[in-house]
């Protein structure tokens, strides 16, 4: 009998086989409700897994109202225990999602599995009636992407993808600034995240029980190819394309949110052009630590890039007509170009004097100085910065569960989220195939 069989039959009864007492539904229920949230109100969710990121968004889900976590999934014992840490609370646990998606007590469902699992589990809960918060990037591949998009539609369900900056209060500012116009037109953006350490690099460690018995492998591997038991590849996925996107599906579509949120892009890029390297994390990888895209979006040019291999402040920048912008770490700064109309004072330098002194004569009269009492106030540097416990995944999670409540429509739906990964996926098409990127909407396809 497989894990699955196994675990999926069990996860309702009572059980100490993991060293984790059980409780039934009924008791779950009784158990804990939020202070001063009606009951018809409160999202009963689980997650389905509980690494870094899963135990994070768990919290942030536990930290917004009317909330209320039922059960987890992880295929590492030590995740179900952590995830029941971090919940406070004793949880029914399984290996098996689809026994969390055979719940009637589960109305939504956080999906923080490594990549190439996303869209598998996804599309099983917006078929088993669940509202899903996937985390990003969205999908492993386009076709993954599309059927994620189809899923939500076919079984209207809210989906949405965790890419936390559609949320952030900066980001939302800093599309303000751009929508008045305060940039100008905007034809290039620049961004960045970059890191100097082995935890930067996915390097991380080990924990000492991971075995194949603490582990499911088999699940974990799913539609990726078989391979014998390998904790690295399990806890460094993203260091292998089987699994994840290396640096653009991990951190470009951060970068990629926060610009499609602020210009209001509502498709993927027309081309991309990469040059990366693989130069210091040699071992145990087949992705690159520097990657560097060159984007063309109809009306502006963006050039992303992330090292691994030098420290420096993450920033986005925007480059318009009347103003720049840029958000460095949390910090939002714009400042105006300087528009103030000139006499042409260079390129009249060779001409004969008189000519010179008629031509700034003449300009002088065309643009006469205000009266003294009619000077206008000019905008200058603006600086705006989120309080220092402000957390925008709260903002998000707090996002999604709203739509789960209401039936308003996700802030980040799999559309917008198919739109990104799929900018991610034509950086990784130009690095690896050493070519231009081209999106083919029509066919829904990357080519050369
Ligand atoms: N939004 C963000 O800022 C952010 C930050 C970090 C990670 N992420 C994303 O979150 C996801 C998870 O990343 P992580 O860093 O937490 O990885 P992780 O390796 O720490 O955790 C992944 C967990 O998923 C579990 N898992 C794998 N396949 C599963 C399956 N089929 N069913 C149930 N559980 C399964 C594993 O056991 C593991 O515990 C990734 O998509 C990643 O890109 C997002």
């Amino acid at each position: 009998m497989s894990h699955h069989q196994i675990s999926r039959r069990d996860f309702m009864r009572a059980s100490t086989a993991a060293g984790v007492t059980f409780l039934t539904p009924t008791m779950l229920q009784a158990s804990s409700r939020p202070a001063g949230v009606p009951a018809n109100e409160r999202v009963r969710f689980a997650s389905i897994g509980n690494g870094v990121r899963g135990c994070e968004i768990m919290r942030a889900a536990l930290a917004c109202p009317g909330t209320e976590m039922v059960a987890t999934c992880d295929l590492y014992d030590g995740r179900l225990t952590a995830a029941q840490e971090y919940a406070h609370k004793v949880l029914p646990t399984t290996k098996d999602y689809r026994a969390i998606l055979d719940r009637k007590d589960v109305d939504a469902v956080l999906v923080a599995v490594p990549d190439h699992w996303h869209a598998r589990i996804a599309q099983d809960a917006c078929a088993a009636g669940k509202d899903v918060y996937c985390e990003k990037p969205m999908a492993h591949t386009v076709d993954d992407g599309f059927a994620m998009v189809d899923a939500m539609n076919t079984h209207n369900r809210i989906v949405q993808v965790g890419s936390q900056r559609r949320s952030s209060i900066v980001y939302a500012k800093a599309k303000e600034l751009f929508d008045r116009g305060f940039l100008g037109q905007v034809n290039a953006i620049e961004a960045w995240v970059d890191r100097n350490d082995a935890s930067g690099a996915w390097v991380y460690p080990i924990p000492p029980d991971a075995s194949e018995t603490t582990i499911d492998w088999n699940t974990f591997l799913g539609s990726a190819p078989k391979r014998p038991f390998d904790p690295k590849r399990f806890f460094r996925w993203r260091c292998y394309q089987d699994y994840g996107e290396g640096l653009p599906g991990d951190l470009f579509v951060h970068l990629l949110t926060g610009v499609h949120t602020i210009l209001s892009v509502k498709a993927p890029p027309a081309r991309a052009a990469t040059m990366g390297s693989l130069s210091r994390w040699t071992e145990d990888r087949d992705v690159p630590d520097l990657v560097w895209t060159l984007y063309e979006y109809p009306t502006f040019r963006l050039s992303l890039r992330c090292n691994l291999n030098n420290e420096s402040p993450e920033v986005t920048r925007l480059f318009g007509t009347q103003g720049t912008l840029e958000i460095k770490n949390d910090v939002l700064t714009a400042w105006p170009q300087d528009t103030e109309p000139k006499p042409e004072d260079y390129s009249i330098l060779g001409w004969p004097e008189k000519l010179r002194n008629e031509y700034l004569a003449n300009w002088r009269k065309e643009h006469p100085s205000p009266e003294p009492g009619h000077y206008p106030l000019r905008e200058s540097a603006q600086t705006f910065q989120a309080p220092p416990n402000y957390d925008y995944t709260v903002d998000h999670m707090n996002n999604f569960m709203e739509s789960v409540r209401t039936r308003r429509p996700s802030v980040e739906d799999a559309v917008f989220g198919n739109h990104t990964a799929i900018a991610c996926h034509m950086a990784n098409y130009s690095y690896f195939h050493k070519a231009m990127a081209v999106w083919d909407a029509e066919a829904k396809q990357i080519r050369g």
